[in-house]
């Protein structure tokens, strides 16, 4: 296995990341993982647009089936969001036995456990490391490097949009509309922005690290969700002068053998870990009933951030063809729902 063949689903801020690091770290990527990982298509929306990166202009195409039905590409990276249009791909790609990569936090909240399963079932990859936390490998971190432990407690700053707009508003006299647009055009908040100031791309966060962190199979239905759209700037100078921050905060906790999972503006003493957590940085507190406490910490969104994740699930990718182990790192919930009901 010499060269393999990836196909894109979607070019814009995510796509594009992806995109700079497989053309300027070839090299690096050539010497981990033994071989050349070479783009094949790309699918996009609007094949006129100007883009960023203009060396790849015959390589895009508007039809989805010259990716998930295209014999000649080994790996799809799927960073063009929405839900059903991307379920769909995924599943075809899957069904071809490609394997699969994808930043979709929307798509793994909701469809998960289905896509998880028909990756097994072909034994394929499935990875999702940039669906939460951006650059951060919170994924990996609760899988992986906390697998030993029982899990307590996770607190999350995981929207990068809401802790811009916030952090902005509270060391600089910026409104709310300005700072929004700024998160816009930087390419942090989603197509359409609501999803992040009312707490549904945290709480889809959320879905997806209680899933990894208590193994079991919680639905966007058992989270409690406010946003920050009720957030006066009042609020924020008070809070200020009172010697607290406020944050979109998640938090999934056990409390006797039930998991309580909600988003919602919370009050931070200015001593907290996570309230100096600013801009688009993202932070996971988790308390591990024996390692106790460990913060991870880092950019939550932006182009590079976000594909780095990508990129490094692709060479995990990569390196399971290498040894034949693909489709086995699969993780599907294994315990019982013990949720405690959302209204309570
Ligand atoms: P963008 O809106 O910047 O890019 C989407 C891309 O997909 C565009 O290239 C667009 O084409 C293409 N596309 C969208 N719909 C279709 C369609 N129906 N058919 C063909 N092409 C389509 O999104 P992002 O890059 O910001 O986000 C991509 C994914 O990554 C989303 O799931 C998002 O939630 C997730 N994500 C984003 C992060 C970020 O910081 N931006 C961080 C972590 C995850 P065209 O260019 O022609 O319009
Ligand atoms: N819109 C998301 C955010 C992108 O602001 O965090 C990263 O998932």
């Amino acid at each position: 296995m010499d060269k393999l063949s990836v196909g894109l689903l979607g070019f814009g801020t995510v796509g594009t990341g992806v995109v700079h690091l497989l053309t300027n770290e070839q090299e690096k990527f050539r010497q981990q993982t033994g071989t050349q990982i070479l783009i094949n298509k790309i699918l996009v929306k609007d094949p006129d647009k100007i883009r960023k990166i203009d060396q790849y202009n015959q390589l895009l195409t508007t039809e989805p089936s010259d990716i998930v039905d295209n014999p000649e590409i080994d790996i799809v990276i799927e960073v063009m969001g929405g839900i059903e249009e991307s379920r769909k791909h995924i599943h075809t790609a899957l069904k071809n036995k490609k394997h699969v990569i994808t930043a979709n936090k929307d798509l793994m909240a909701l469809h998960g456990s289905e896509l998880l399963q028909a990756a097994a079932n072909q034994g394929c990859d499935l990875y999702y490391e940039a669906s939460v936390g951006g650059g951060i490998p919170i994924l990996r971190g609760l899988t992986d490097g906390l697998a030993a432990d029982r899990i307590k407690k996770l607190i999350g700053i995981v929207n990068g949009t809401t802790n811009y707009i916030l952090s902005k508003m509270s060391h600089h006299s910026v409104s709310y509309e300005e700072v929004l647009q700024e998160a816009q055009s930087l390419g942090f908040a989603e197509s359409d922005p609501s999803s992040d100031v009312e707490g549904l791309d945290a709480a889809r966060k959320m879905v997806i690290l209680s899933h990894l962190a208590y193994s079991i199979p919680v639905t966007l239905d058992d989270v409690v969700v406010e946003g920050i759209t009720h957030v006066a700037e009042e609020d924020i100078l008070y809070s200020k002068k009172l010697g607290y921050t406020i944050k979109l905060v998640g938090i999934a906790e056990l409390d006797n053998g039930e998991i309580d999972v909600r988003v919602a503006p919370t009050l931070l003493p200015t001593n907290h870990p996570l309230a100096s957590v600013d801009n688009e940085y993202n932070a996971i507190y988790v308390y591990g009933h024996s390692v106790g406490e460990t913060m991870f910490y880092g950019p939550g969104a932006g182009e590079l951030p976000t594909a780095i994740a990508v990129v490094s699930d692709l060479i995990s990718v990569a390196k399971n063809m290498k040894h034949g182990i693909n489709g086995q790192h699969i993780f599907l919930p294994q315990n019982e729902k013990k949720l405690k009901p959302a209204d309570s």
